[in-house]
């Protein structure tokens, strides 16, 4: 009950039986109409900016987060461009068959194969409903013949089995949520089984003296901004936790939109953990720079490097 309700219940007992004559009793009757006509309207108006207000939803509300996602932090055609180079430059010939471990919503997959008229890809996700999402919104947009050469599949990379690959990849650092090196090298003992003969694994990884700290970032990208935040680094164990997060113009916001718990792997670390699994040699790649400092997008093998605030790059293994 409200308060305003409580209130025109003791009115009657205020006045006192003595005044209760016809005229008040009129009146009174006549009070009450009028408040229980304010009651009803007053009810309706609430009703109908109920209804207004269920209706106008905020942005963070009508955001799509996959979609928010991919226009934040992939680039699925540069990273395909990406990988098609890397392997003709260890295998002097074009890579066919790609599989994408941890390939969430598949948009990867769906670049590599607009890349090239022979091209198939084979991703693997464990999480149905982020596949289902890539079904709908990245493969089922392109024609047939496009779709037909993409297939997604609910499985652990750890074990999922699949056609030979030519090239594999787990990019955006996924690897970094197998947190202990026996899940890591049977992760890779598992990307190597299901590599043809001279089948190329790669990956990228992150590193610099900024990322072993808290820190974060945002990037305004017109209708939101997105922050990566990173909460937690412990230099003991290298477990890394960060955020993604997505602030809208009207104050509203998906905070956190994705969380990872990882272990931040070193290059030194994740050779070894390759070269336990069997593969025969590795490739740390660096970013050329040019005259400025400006990353090239162009990637070689150089003997010695820098350390950065903060870097990524790619590592090639050799099955
Ligand atoms: C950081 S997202 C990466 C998405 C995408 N590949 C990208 O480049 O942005 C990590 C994805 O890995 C998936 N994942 C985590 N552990 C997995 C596992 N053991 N096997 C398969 N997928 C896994 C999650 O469901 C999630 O979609």
């Amino acid at each position: 009950m409200s308060p305003r309700s409580e209130l025109f219940l003791l009115y009657p007992q205020e006045v006192g039986p003595a005044e209760h004559t016809d005229e008040f009793l009129e009146s009174s009757m006549q009070i009450q109409t009028d408040v229980s006509q304010q009651k009803r309207a007053k009810k309706r108006s609430k009703k109908s900016s109920k209804k207004t207000r269920a209706k106008k939803k905020t942005q963070a509300e009508l955001a799509d987060p996959h979609a928010l996602y991919e226009r934040a932090v992939q680039d699925p055609k540069t990273d395909a461009a990406a990988l098609g180079k890397l392997y003709r430059r260890v295998r002097k010939r074009a890579a066919k068959l790609m599989r994408e471990d941890f390939c969430g919503t598949g948009s990867l997959s769906a670049a590599w194969v607009n890349g090239g008229k022979e091209r198939s890809a084979y991703g693997v996700d464990l999480d149905r409903p982020t596949l289902d999402w890539g079904l709908e919104n990245n493969v089922a947009p392109m024609s047939a013949g496009l779709a037909k050469r993409i297939t997604l599949v609910e499985g652990n990379v750890l074990t999922q089995r699949g056609p030979k690959a030519d090239i594999a990849c787990a990019l955006n650092f996924s690897y970094c949520c197998l947190k202990d090196r026996k899940s890591l090298v049977t992760y890779f003992k598992n990307v190597r089984k299901n590599l043809a003969k001279d089948g190329v694994f790669v990956m990228d990884v992150l590193g610099g003296s900024d990322t072993m700290g808290p820190d974060e970032n945002r990037h305004d990208l017109g209708g939101f901004t997105y922050r990566w935040k990173q909460h937690f680094f412990d230099p003991l164990t290298h477990d890394f936790r960060c955020t993604i997060s997505f602030f809208f113009d009207d104050g509203s916001k998906i905070s956190p939109a994705f969380e990872y718990d990882w272990r931040l792997w070193t290059m030194p670390e994740l050779c070894d953990a390759l070269e336990e699994a069997g593969f025969s040699g590795t490739h740390r790649m660096w970013e050329k720079t040019d005259k400025k400092g400006n990353g090239t997008g162009e990637f070689d093998e150089p003997k010695r490097v820098e350390n950065q605030e903060s870097w990524w790059t790619y590592l090639i293994a050799e099955r």
